[in-house]
């Protein structure tokens, strides 16, 4: 057994061309994709969370996170482009660094999908209870809490996750039809806030900026961080794109763009409209309106934040199933993880298995343990794309890329600078839950997929 076994690159398209999963997007259809991923329960809930850490400085907690991930999608991009294939980092570490690391990826994207989705759920619960009490209607509480919070099941978190999972198993052009209607709703109630709050700014809301020092601002950007996830999304659809060394790297820029310009003006708004002490950290948006006699507005935004919430969930849960089914497609998972249903052309068992996991752990889990473990996770992916472009374009300098990174080596190594900044700057025990999630993928691992690598028998066989 060679742990260390590498993927040629031929290898990683290969499995791509056999499959039968349908090849329609576009990159409008990609940066919708991602739009649908990114804004979420970041923007419309943990806005509130990182404010209480950074002041009004979250402002400049989006941009530091934004600068993050407008290097991070640069790297994304070149790779994405030369394995247009499902899998995202996973299958981009088995080229560069070999099977056991690709495996430990594959592993901690779980925390970057499926933790992210079940955060998402969390969100939109609250959200949902936020509006439902809002009208007058209530729900007993302990059915709408996590058991960590003193509560039995956040029931909404669960039946939405369920019902998002049966959507994904009908198929991926119902799916990105459904995710484009909801794109246009979320936009369109952000730029409602901004609108109707911008004239609400009080500058000295603004003052101090940061009361908390830059330690402030970068505890803030690494919950905030949490707002931009899903960008890398559009990669792990390549696999389902026209054409993919185009559309990919359009895509995720796209993408990029209008939410940077989103977040910072929301961020602009709701620290100047409120002090950032008495931000409702659960309801952040809609309190802010309410808070200046606009309840029509807050209603508003409540319920398309709810709308939107919904597009988040798919596509993350969307990333989390293809990834499943390429690492099942290598031998590292069960073989049903990768059947694909005959009448939908999704692979069924693994959008079902994904579900439920997902649910549960939304059902069970805070928010914020559930936030703050998915950065780190999705942060620690992001190094090793970073330090696969420059490893690549040593050891694989023939393989054609039609996006390149520009500034290589110093831009994979800003980002790797900036992704552990940020890491750096969450607690401790999010690095402690982090290292034994990472312990127990490396046991499954060995107690299963060494075993049943099919790159290893190929060599095996091969030799
Ligand atoms: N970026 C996604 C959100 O904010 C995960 O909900």
């Amino acid at each position: 057994m060679n742990i260390w076994i590498t993927k040629s690159p031929a290898e990683t398209t290969e499995a791509s061309e056999h499959t039968q999963l349908k090849k329609n997007l576009t990159a409008i259809d990609l940066a919708s994709l991602g739009i649908g991923a990114v804004v979420g329960t970041g923007i419309f809930v943990a806005t509130g969370q990182g404010a209480k850490l950074a002041g009004p400085g979250i402002l400049l907690s989006f941009i530091v996170a934004a600068i993050t991930c407008g290097f991070c999608a640069l790297t994304y991009a070149e790779l994405a482009c030369m394995f247009p294939v499902a899998g995202s980092t996973y299958s981009y570490t088995y080229v560069a660094f070999g099977e056991v690391l690709a495996w430990i990826i594959g592993w901690d994207l779980m925390l970057q999908y499926l933790v992210a989705a079940s955060a998402v759920a969390s969100g939109w619960s609250s959200t949902f209870m936020g509006l439902l009490e809002s009208i007058g209607i209530k729900v007993p509480k302990a059915l709408a809490t996590t058991p960590l919070q003193g509560g039995i099941i956040d029931l909404p978190a669960v039946i939405i996750t369920l019902l998002i999972t049966w959507i994904l198993f009908v198929g991926v052009r119902e799916s990105a039809k459904i995710n484009n209607i909801l794109v246009v709703v979320k936009i369109l109630v952000i730029l409602l806030f901004v609108v109707l709050g911008i004239r609400h700014v009080s500058l000295a809301n603004l003052h101090p900026m940061m009361p908390f020092g830059w330690k402030g601002v970068m505890a803030g950007a690494a919950i905030i961080f949490f707002a931009y996830i899903g960008f890398d999304s559009i990669s792990t659809a390549a696999e389902e794109t026209k054409n993919p060394k185009r559309d990919v790297p359009l895509g995720l820029m796209l993408c990029l763009g209008v939410v940077i310009l989103l977040y910072v003006s929301v961020a602009f708004v709701l620290t100047g409209v409120v002090p950032y002490k008495e931000i409702d950290v659960g309801n952040a948006l809609p309190a802010a309106l309410g808070r200046i006699g606009i309840q029509w507005g807050g209603a508003l935004v409540a319920t398309g934040a709810i709308i939107g919430m919904i597009s988040t969930l798919l596509v993350t849960l969307y990333g989390q199933i293809r990834i499943f089914m390429v690492m099942a497609r290598d031998g590292l998972l069960p073989p049903a993880f990768a059947k694909v249903h005959p009448k939908h052309k999704t692979p069924h068992v693994c959008t079902w298995v994904t579900g439920c996991v997902t649910a549960l752990v939304a059902g069970i889990f805070p928010i914020s343990m559930t936030i703050d473990l998915c950065n780190i996770g999705t942060l620690f992916g992001f190094l090793f794309v970073s330090a696969g472009v420059i490893i690549l374009r040593k050891t694989r300098p023939e393989v054609e890329r039609r996006f390149r990174t520009p500034g290589v080596p110093f831009t994979p190594l800003i980002t790797i600078a900036f992704c552990f900044y940020l890491m750096y700057s969450l607690p401790t025990g999010t690095w402690l839950r982090f290292g034994g999630w990472l312990l127990a993928g490396l046991i499954v691992y060995f107690a299963y997929g060494v075993r049943h690598s099919k790159l290893q028998a190929l060599r095996r066989s091969a030799g």
